[in-house]
């Protein structure tokens, strides 16, 4: 099939180039100009595993193509995704503004039936604004439909979740559009649901706040586990064995961040508003989010006495491993709490580094984890990369002020630490906090905002 895709980016470019590994026949287009120049060079504008060689793959077999041309895009594809950025507003709203420009310049450009299809992360009714604009500026009486097919791909395992979906979800108001994506979704042999466009937008918006709120539900109960000295990896797999609850999503740490959770809870609480819903058990998923980072930061400065002039090697910079991702990580709010509060940071990320320059000003930028343990008064582990997980703790606890590892992903066994020599504390594994009081520089209650 000939399909467009609107958005070159980590859901566009995964979309463009893993359908044109199906078979199809795929323009993708991006009003980046440097973006279309360097992926017509075969290259990717961010990392994501086996991203590369698939596009590579593509444009070799003449099955994928660039260009800026809007026009181009809407010739060639029967079906068009809209992949653009929808980011977070000041006020939490989802900013729609690329999908309506989108909107109106397929609108514009379209000269025969096409199906627009929503793959953007959007709140409910977008599809009906999406209708209207096209419709104002569809120049002769062109048909088309508007469909809504959420994207469910996790960054780090974006081709490999997109090849096998759990679910595909198609909100479709007709035959021929949901005839269309049928055939086109055939291939991947994942379950299907089928149902109207707004159904379709809340399933997105839905799943991705329970998620989030599993994560901060875990977080809450990990404070308690510090209180009381229990273990909350154990609390987790007890009730994950449950099937009615599951295991996933329930492993406590320094908190949700990244470029959906954050703007999807936010945009999903803003719709509810002006939909006259208070939702008020989101809200409190936010606030937990915003908590967990603050009390972690609060965790570091009562073990180490006070931060000031202290030095904190911070491992991971990206929201999650194998992403070099930093919207909205959560260390870049670690990061800042602690330089608030008089410490200096070293910091190693095997993938983030040149995201991250620019982000982060006073912060020492390590060749890897050793030259940034050293000197340190204690390591902290922000994201659970693979490689972190063996180190030679022999040779860091030479290299360190003090032998002390703060792991805001629960990544190490806590008794073979204490046998090294180190101080280890875990997130809710027993280490209590004292509550009062929260460090400078703490996040607002949006907390994350996009960046
Ligand atoms: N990143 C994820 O893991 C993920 C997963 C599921 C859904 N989503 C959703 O998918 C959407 C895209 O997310 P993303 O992470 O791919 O964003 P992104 O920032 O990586 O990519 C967005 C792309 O859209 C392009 N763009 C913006 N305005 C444009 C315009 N007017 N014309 C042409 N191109 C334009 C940008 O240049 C950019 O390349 C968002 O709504 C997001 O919430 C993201």
């Amino acid at each position: 099939m000939d399909i467009s895709v609107v958005g070159a980016g980590h859901v566009g470019l995964v979309t463009g180039a893993c359908f044109a590994d199906l078979g199809n026949q795929v323009v993708v287009t991006d009003h980046d100009k440097d973006k279309i120049a360097l992926l017509k060079r075969g290259k990717t504008p961010f990392y994501e595993p086996g991203l590369e060689e698939l596009v590579r793959r593509g444009i070799a077999q003449k099955r994928l193509r660039f260009t800026t041309s809007m026009k181009e895009a809407v010739e060639h594809g029967l079906v068009i995704f809209i992949s653009v950025w929808t980011p977070q507003r000041p006020n939490g709203e989802a900013d729609l503004t690329a999908v309506e420009n989108v909107s109106r310049q397929i609108a514009q450009a379209l000269r025969a039936y096409r199906v627009i299809v929503e793959k953007s992360t959007v709140p409910v009714e977008t599809g009906e604004w999406v209708k209207r604009t096209m419709s104002l500026s569809v120049r002769r009486r062109v048909p088309f439909d508007v469909a809504s097919n959420p994207e469910f791909l996790r960054e780090g395992q974006a081709v490999q979740d997109f090849m096998n979906p759990d679910r595909i979800v198609l909100g479709v108001e007709s035959k021929r559009a949901k005839d269309l994506l049928l055939e086109l979704y055939k291939p991947l042999k994942a379950p299907i649901v089928v149902t109207d466009v707004k159904s379709a937008e809340l399933i997105k918006h839905a799943s991705n706040s329970f998620l989030a709120m599993k994560i901060s539900f875990i977080n809450a109960i990990a404070q308690l586990c510090d209180q009381v000295g229990a273990d909350i990896t154990k609390v987790a797999e007890g009730m994950g064995l449950d099937t009615r609850i599951g295991r996933a999503f329930l492993d406590a740490g320094v908190g949700w961040g990244g470029s959906c959770f954050p703007k999807d809870v936010w945009a999903f609480i803003r719709i509810a508003d002006k939909l006259g819903y208070d939702f008020q058990l989101l809200k409190a998923v936010a606030q937990v989010n915003v908590q967990q980072r603050q009390l972690f930061v609060k965790r570091i400065a009562q073990i180490l006495w006070n931060l000031n002039n202290k030095t904190i090697g911070v491992l991971g910079l990206a929201f999650k491993p194998n992403t070099d991702d930093l919207r909205s990580a959560p260390s870049i709010d670690i990061i800042r709490m602690l330089q608030e509060e008089g410490a200096k940071v070293r910091t190693f990320d095997p993938k983030a580094m040149e995201q991250a320059n620019g982000l982060f000003t006073d912060v020492t930028f390590c060749k890897d984890v050793y030259e940034a343990a050293r000197g340190a008064d204690c390591l902290v582990i922000v994201t659970e990369w693979n490689e972190f997980k063996e180190l030679d703790f022999v040779r860091l606890k030479k290299l360190m002020r003090q032998p002390c590892i703060i792991d805001g992903r629960n990544i190490y066994d806590p008794e073979a630490l204490r046998r090294l020599g180190f101080r280890y504390v875990g997130i809710g594994r027993g280490h209590p906090t004292t509550y009062l009081g929260l460090p400078k520089g703490s996040p607002s209650p949006h907390g994350e905002k996009s960046s």
